[in-house]
């Protein structure tokens, strides 16, 4: 089992690859940090809670994994930007995975959606996702080997009771998958989404304007 362990580590290694997982402190977004990291990828992740982006940064790092990471709320296109910028003089321009994997999600009937909410759920899981990888774009394609991973859900491919904002919000991220994928291919650059079901993370916590997972 052991020299089995050794040869798959060998053949999917990820050593001296660069990445971005947004969204990196919890859930699935943590998972993606650990593995790709557990690959030896160095990875670059950011949340919105400097104190518990801190505990995993560190977390990560005592367990040898090359993880940093700062804090971000990807609502703001400005601290997109910068975002982006700092991932860049880290890695000195070159970008080899980009994880968009933060989001938020709200179920509610659909005739009681307010627009404000509306707005906020597409904002989150389609903008900012959107503007990211358009901001990336120069670093993924300076590798000429990169890949960029949405983490979509089933969502946005079936009809679930309660889920029509962020049902709508995944199967734009399909949609917008498959169109990098087609533009940006001859770039070199791989884009694919990936689409769970229910996922057993943390317990599902609201926060004051309802969100959760
Ligand atoms: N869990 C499921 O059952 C499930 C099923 C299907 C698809 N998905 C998808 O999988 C992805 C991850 O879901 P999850 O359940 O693991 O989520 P989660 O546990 O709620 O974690 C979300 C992560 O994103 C960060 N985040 C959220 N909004 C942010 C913002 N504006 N700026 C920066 N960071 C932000 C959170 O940190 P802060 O809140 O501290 O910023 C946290 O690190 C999402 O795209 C989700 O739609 C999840």
């Amino acid at each position: 089992m052991a020299s089995e362990q050794c040869s798959f580590n060998q053949r999917w290694s990820l050593k001296g690859m660069t990445a971005l997982v947004s969204g990196g402190t919890r859930g699935i977004g943590a998972a993606i940090v650990e593995e790709l990291a557990g690959f030896g990828a160095e990875v670059y992740t950011c949340s919105r809670n400097q104190e518990e982006l801190d505990q995993k940064v560190q977390e990560w790092q005592a367990k040898g994994f090359k993880v940093s990471g700062s804090v971000c709320d990807l609502a703001s296109r400005e601290q997109r930007k910068h975002l982006i910028h700092t991932v860049s003089s880290l890695f000195n321009g070159k970008l080899n995975i980009l994880v968009n994997n933060a989001a938020i999600s709200k179920m509610g009937k659909s005739s009681d959606y307010e627009a404000e909410e509306f707005s906020r759920i597409i904002e989150a899981n389609v903008e900012s996702p959107y503007h990211l990888t358009q901001l990336a774009y120069p670093l993924l394609k300076t590798t000429g080997n990169a890949s960029v991973v949405f983490i979509s859900s089933l969502a946005g491919h079936v009809a679930l009771p309660a889920f029509s904002v962020y049902g709508s919000s995944k199967a734009a991220i399909n949609q917008l998958t498959k169109n990098l994928a087609c533009e940006w291919g001859n770039d070199g650059i791989r884009v694919n989404a990936v689409s769970p079901f229910s996922v057993r993370t943390a317990p599902i916590k609201l926060s004051e304007n309802g969100e959760g997972r």
